[in-house]
């Protein structure tokens, strides 16, 4: 059977998302930053752990397919801005996200369908990440204790379990 053959929309999304990958972490790392609370501040830091767990999972299928992300720095600068707009409410910031992170699984899971079957491993790395997360701040906006275990999970496996599968396996 033949290999399929990726589409150009595959690609050109596949770069953009990787590029949204590098931007999300340097937008959590300077969030992290910026609020007070060293609690808050240290679960900014494993999102944006997670990010960079999901975009060098996918950076094997760029060099595959030679696609050239745009420089760090500049997809750092441009993070860095986001989180300097942001919102410091706690509640806001993780109630806008559990506004969009619904959105964007459905997005990652658009790409996995036009993807050459090959790639599928790496880019379910991708979607696992952001189901991961959203569990974080559902549990979290809930004043759960263990709401960074869905993250914490994921940064071990590359999956996204339910909270009470990941506290089994801890
Ligand atoms: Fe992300």
């Amino acid at each position: 059977m033949a290999t399929t053959e990726p589409s150009k929309t595959y690609l050109k999304t596949l770069l953009q998302y990787y590029e949204e990958e590098i931007e999300g972490a340097a937008y959590f790392d300077t969030l992290a930053e910026r609020l007070n609370e060293p609690d808050q501040r240290k679960k900014m830091v494993l999102m944006a752990d997670v990010e960079r767990y999901a975009s060098a999972a996918v950076e094997p299928l760029l060099e595959k397919y030679d696609l050239k992300p745009q420089a760090k720095e500049q997809l750092f600068k441009s993070g860095n801005n986001q989180a300097t707009a942001s919102s410091l409410n706690w509640t806001a910031i993780l109630e806008g996200m559990i506004k969009t992170f619904p959105g964007y699984i459905e997005m990652f899971k658009d790409l996995e369908a036009m993807a050459p079957a090959e790639d599928r491993p790496m880019l379910e790395v991708l979607t696992a990440h952001e189901v991961a997360a959203l569990e974080f701040l559902h549990l979290e906006s809930q004043l759960d204790p263990s709401s960074t275990l869905p993250m914490m999970h994921y940064l071990k496996t590359g999956t996204a379990e339910t909270p009470g599968d990941a506290k089994e396996q801890t």
